[in-house]
């Protein structure tokens, strides 16, 4: 409708001058007058679209009527003879008097000094002549409008419309450009009276989504290449699903212990058993659950396969230190350092900092003669990578590990002390049913990737960094991050 009313108004007169009169008259909404007209636009129908008109200021306007300063001061310099600057600036408003002084003084049309006398018999008012033009809506060249916006007499209007006039391709009636060539065009010959549209080379194209690394992915990168760096090997983590077995009686955690309930641990309901053990270790596992050996007493209970066999979700990746240990084991002995990044899964209430599932950093030094001094050692150099420099350490309690040890870091920025993770000496009822050497001693820590990145990205809800209620503009936006470096 409006583009019919456009077209066919253009076909009997030169131009529309303003979009929004010619919308108001016609009862047309004007942001439909306007889509058709850049519509129309795009294909040359109209053309000369004029986006920019001026308006006079307060000055301008006054100027407008009364003349401008320099000729209101020319016209009181008397014809003959001259007049004294005192005598001038009375009778003339005092901005007036400022502004023709100079102006007319640039123009050379008076002499000025303690008598000010005329140059010139005539002047002309050009700029009151502009600014009339300008309020009469007629355009100026560039030079004129930027000299009377330098004198700060006109502004610029926005323009919430547009003056069109036919453009090269005007026709009363359009026709619709074919955007296609198609094989019925060609098979047909239609293509030589179609019209195509033509190519927009400024058009924006669809944006390209490329992937992004979560920012969890990026943490665990900086920690991997700390671990590399300190020369530690990656250990395979690609199994979620594991044994109780490996991830717990071999770690000398007993059948009883509160981490094996379901309230804790997620058992596999299918498979609900894994299908084959080391038939050879797992009777030197249950000999040292049961009744000891290399020094100690056991627990002194009855161990059950049926327990060990059952299938889980790891609840930590001390499950694949386990296997990788006792790996080691059945080679001559070499010296490892290890590590792993992975996802570990524990049956908790989810809240603002725990989910039921989380990724573990675990690393691991195994090596004759260590001591509790190489952990902390070790420790030291490790946090310090991190930029955790100023550590403490707390006795604690793993069934794996004896001594055992929390580890703490001085927050600056909470100003206090946060544990950061838990380590320890792998004891020997685990290493020695392996097979390890006896004065073969191993050093490990654990932590979670989750807690620095959160501390790194500023978020204190772990539920906006992990699981389905993440933003996915904090995926595509996040910064990369490097450690240690605060
Ligand atoms: N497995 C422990 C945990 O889940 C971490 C740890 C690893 C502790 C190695 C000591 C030694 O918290």
């Amino acid at each position: 409708m409006a583009e019919e009313a456009i077209l066919g108004y253009l076909e009997k007169n030169e131009q529309i001058s303003d979009s929004g009169n010619f919308a108001a008259e016609r009862g047309f909404d004007h942001n439909d007058v306007v889509n058709v007209i850049k519509s129309l636009h795009g294909f040359r129908y109209i053309d000369d679209i004029k986006r920019e008109t001026w308006v006079l200021t307060g000055e301008g306007k006054k100027y407008a009527a009364e003349g401008s300063p320099e000729v209101q001061l020319f016209l009181a310099v008397p014809a003959e003879g001259s007049i004294s600057k005192d005598e001038l600036q009375k009778k003339l408003d005092p901005a007036v008097f400022k502004i023709g002084c100079s102006q007319a003084g640039k123009n050379k049309w008076v002499e000025m000094g303690k008598q000010v006398s005329r140059k010139v018999q005539n002047v002309e008012d050009k700029v009151k002549d502009l600014l009339l033009q300008v309020q009469n809506g007629h355009a100026l060249s560039k030079e004129e409008i930027s000299s009377l916006k330098a004198r700060k007499l006109i502004v610029p209007q926005t323009w919430k419309g547009y003056s069109v006039r036919k453009g090269p391709n005007y026709a009363p009636k359009r026709k619709k450009a074919a955007t296609d060539l198609t094989r019925e065009n060609l098979q047909k010959g239609d293509w030589k009276e179609l019209e195509f549209k033509e190519y927009n080379f400024n058009a924006k194209g669809q944006p390209a989504e490329g992937g992004h690394l979560h920012p969890l992915l990026k943490v665990r990168k900086q920690l991997k290449d700390i671990f590399l760096q300190m020369g530690f090997e990656e250990m395979p983590t690609n199994n979620f699903v594991e044994s109780s077995f490996w991830n717990f009686d071999a770690l000398f955690q007993p059948q009883q212990h509160p981490a094996r309930d379901s309230h804790d641990t997620f058992f596999l309901e299918e498979p609900s058993t894994t299908r084959e053990l080391p038939e050879d270790y797992v009777e030197r596992v249950k000999r040292v659950h049961e009744s000891g050996g290399y020094g100690s007493r056991g627990y002194g209970y009855e161990w059950k396969r049926e327990e060990a066999n059952k299938n889980l979700l790891r609840t930590h990746t001390t499950a694949v230190s386990s296997r990788m240990l006792k790996a080691l084991a059945e080679k001559p002995f070499a010296p490892k350092k290890y590590f792993s990044i992975d996802r570990v899964f524990r049956n908790e209430a989810v809240d603002r900092t725990h989910l039921a599932e989380f990724h573990q950093i675990e690393g691991l030094v195994c090596d004759r003669g260590l001591t509790l001094g190489d952990l902390i050692g070790v420790l030291h150099d490790f946090f310090s990578r991190l930029g955790m420099s100023k550590l403490r350490f707390k006795p604690a309690y793993n069934p794996y590990t004896e001594p055992s040890m929390e580890i703490f870091s001085y927050h600056e920025g909470f100003g206090k002390w946060v544990e950061v993770g838990n380590s320890g000496m792998f004891r020997p009822e685990m290493l020695l049913p392996m097979g390890l050497p006896e004065d073969v001693h191993v050093i490990a820590w654990g932590l979670s990737l989750e807690r620095p990145t959160m501390i790194l990205y500023g978020i204190d809800n772990i539920r906006d960094l992990f699981g389905h209620k993440v933003d996915l503009g904090l995926i595509k936006r996040n910064p990369i991050c490097r450690l240690g470096i605060s």
